[in-house]
């Protein structure tokens, strides 16, 4: 983010205070904050309260061996009973947990809460069937239908381990993560429904077990595929099992066994600064506690009138917390839907919000502004008076798109005066909400995550660790333990204390790589990433990782990514190689079979926005390449200082190459 912006940030001084009403019945209060201040522990302990546990834990928090925290320890419970049994016990069995909206229009499908028990039952026995055991780990790798969901909870349901892999990503990035993580099971669909059409997944899959040499390893001993839209699959015997012939035909009745409080719940894998992805583990009893506190704060949830939808995809980590455990452990009522934004038409999602009254909705600021981009008259077709409280999360809204909406899809809210909006900072490696303004007890400010969660302690550090003073900026960090943190990187202990816990080491802070500013109110405003990580559509991507990419191609020698602003996803990557010899210059459509082959390796969301082809990378006389001086050229800025260059020459000579280019 330029100095620019972010001082027209700080400059920032429109406020929307909570709405009387919504103030006046809020679940979360004043009081409460100060209560979580006074006895953290006591605060996160009454909220593990909203969890049916089938022993007590004789701990709340465990830090004799920093930073391996463990929660609730000697706690026992079952995920996907608290998610779904307990609600049905409670005389809850025929409200809807799931309103499952298909892309196609008129192919939905509503599924109750017994509904949801019985089919997660069935697939427990399934699973179980299949060879899978507590701590075995199970890949899931689906679009947005309701077997997702039910692959997830069946998993948790007999202890088993999910990492869900997002549909959107290829063949190469699915076998590295049932590599990682040794799943010995993949649930997977012949495909999905996305713009209009029907696009494949089992394919994917099939190539990946080539990719892992399935054959002679065995590792991955089973399939099982849900058919959604009847496209051909090509089928290995013994190995491929259709859903509808082996978890429809199982017994709905299933006894939940229930597990330690730190049995693992599930490994999502996400970009750090290294090329090779890193599998944050979070468990079950604190992490579930948070989810649904949270979840239940920040939406100012009301889960008999509400109706809920969150827009994110279950393959990333909004989706675990805030489609999944949150709001199913809360009892909510929500939507979840298969498509894109724009099939048939630019409304789709005003419509649905109309079609089902949607009252608490959720969303990411790249999906914000590219509707904002359409004009006002798309949602003025429909009635959005349902909504009640808004969020947003994946990167810092733009103040621009918080005010617009707030007024424009939230204008009929809070009588005409614009529905409240929570900006949600959080990451996958926290598990769940950190930072966010409350509904109704926080004036927001439009750009800033506010405060701290009651009960989260965040503060704003400068190199030394030291707190900085308002209107400074520094480093985010927390700084001190919470329920839903995560408990390692799968496999790599020194990884998790190295990248996480050893920036503030003698403070003992967790180092959240972002940097961040108080304002004059000592308000917090996020300001995005200060590692090699950027942030594409909300989704987190690291540099070196599209570098290696580009790199295992064979006419690359070198290359060299950056995280360049865009207006609309936030930052987009832009690339700059090094051909070898042998490939001469690459042809006329280099740009393009590199960004391809970028789009092969790790999926479409990394492709390069621009690849420029260049004869030098500047670099420091000790090797380091100086992306900063790549992100000005990709910018379109003046080339800051380049003393430590070894070369001076290099920048001349990219910035006239990008004059040409462009
Ligand atoms: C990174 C985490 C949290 C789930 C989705 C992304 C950025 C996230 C905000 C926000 C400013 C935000 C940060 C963070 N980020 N939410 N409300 N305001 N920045 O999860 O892929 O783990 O990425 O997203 O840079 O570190 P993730």
């Amino acid at each position: 983010m330029s100095d620019e912006t972010l001082s027209n940030l700080l400059h920032e001084n429109r406020r929307f205070a909570p709405p009387i009403e919504l103030a006046a019945n809020a679940n979360v209060t004043a009081a409460d904050y100060e209560d979580a201040a006074r006895d953290r522990l006591a605060f996160w302990e009454k909220q593990a309260g909203r969890l049916t546990w089938a022993e007590p834990w004789t701990q709340v928090l465990d830090d004799s061996n920093p930073p391996f925290f463990q929660w609730f320890v000697g706690g026992k419970l079952n995920a996907a009973y608290n998610c779904v049994d307990r609600h049905v016990e409670a005389g809850k069995g025929d409200k809807v947990a799931i309103h499952w909206v298909g892309e196609p229009l008129e192919d939905t499908r509503d599924i109750t809460y017994a509904e949801l028990q019985a089919e997660v039952s069935r697939a427990a026995n399934a699973f179980t069937a299949l060879g899978v055991k507590a701590g075995d780990c199970i890949a899931i790798y689906m679009p947005m239908i309701p077997e997702a969901i039910v692959a997830m909870l069946a998993s948790a349901r007999i202890g088993a381990i999910h990492t869900v892999v997002f549909g959107g990503f290829s063949a190469e990035a699915l076998a590295a993560r049932v590599e990682d993580c040794g799943a010995k099971l993949i649930v997977t669909s012949d495909g999905g429904y996305r713009r209009g059409a029907a696009s494949a997944l089992k394919p994917a899959v099939d190539e990946a077990l080539v990719k892992l040499d399935n054959a002679t390893s065995g590792q991955v001993e089973n399939v099982l595929v849900v058919r959604r839209t009847g496209q051909d699959v090509a089928w290995s015997e013994g190995t491929d099992h259709w859903w509808h012939e082996t978890v429809d035909t199982a017994s709905s009745e299933h006894t939940p066994e229930a597990f330690d409080a730190e049995h693992p719940l599930y490994v999502m894998y996400t970009s750090g600064t290294t090329g090779k992805p890193k599998g944050i583990k979070h468990t079950t009893g604190g992490y579930l506690t948070q989810a649904a506190y949270t979840h239940w704060a920040q939406f100012d949830l009301k889960a008999d009138t509400d109706v809920y939808w969150c827009t994110a995809d279950i393959g990333w980590v909004t989706g675990h917390s805030y489609i999944v455990y949150g709001p199913l452990a809360n009892g909510a009522t929500q939507v979840l839907y298969e498509g894109t934004p724009d099939a048939p038409e630019r409304g789709r999602w005003w419509k649905i919000i109309q079609d089902y009254k949607v009252s608490l909705f959720y969303t990411a600021p790249t999906a914000i502004r590219s509707f904002m981009k359409q004009g006002d008259a798309v949602p003025a077709a429909y009635d959005l008076s349902s909504l009640r409280v808004m969020g947003s999360v994946g990167e810092p809204i733009n103040p621009e798109a918080y005010v617009w909406y707030r007024t424009v899809i939230g204008g009929a809210g809070n009588d005409g005066e614009g529905t409240p909006i929570v900006d949600t900072w959080w990451q996958t490696e926290t598990g769940a909400t950190m930072m966010t303004p409350l509904p109704g007890v926080t004036a927001g400010k439009p750009g800033s995550a506010m405060l701290g969660v009651p009960g989260i302690e965040v503060d704003v550090v400068n190199d030394e660790g030291v707190p900085v003073g308002n209107g400074q900026g520094g480093y985010l960090v927390v700084t001190s333990p919470w329920p839903s943190m995560l408990r390692t990187i799968w496999g790599d202990d020194d990884r998790y204390v190295d990248t996480y816990w050893s920036r503030f080491k003698e403070q003992g802070y967790y180092f959240a790589g972002d940097g961040a500013k108080k304002d004059e109110d000592g308000d917090i405003w996020v300001l995005g990433r200060v590692d090699d990580v950027m942030n594409v559509s909300g989704h987190r991507l690291s540099t070196t990782e599209i570098e290696s990419a580009l790199v295992s191609h064979p006419y690359v020698a070198e290359a060299a990514v950056v995280g360049a602003s865009d207006p609309d996803t936030g930052q987009a990557p832009v690339a700059y190689v090094i051909l070898k010899e042998s490939a001469g210059d690459g042809g006329a459509d280099i740009a393009k079979v590199l960004s391809d082959h970028v789009r092969q390796e790790i999926g479409p969301i990394a492709k390069p926005r621009q690849i420029m082809v260049v004869q030098e990378l500047p670099k420091t006389r000790s090797g380091k390449i100086m992306r900063r001086l790549l992100r000005d050229v990709a910018e379109n800025r003046a080339v800051g200082d380049t003393t430590t260059l070894a070369d001076s020459n290099v920048m001349e000579l990219i910035a006239a190459g990008q004059a040409t280019s462009t």
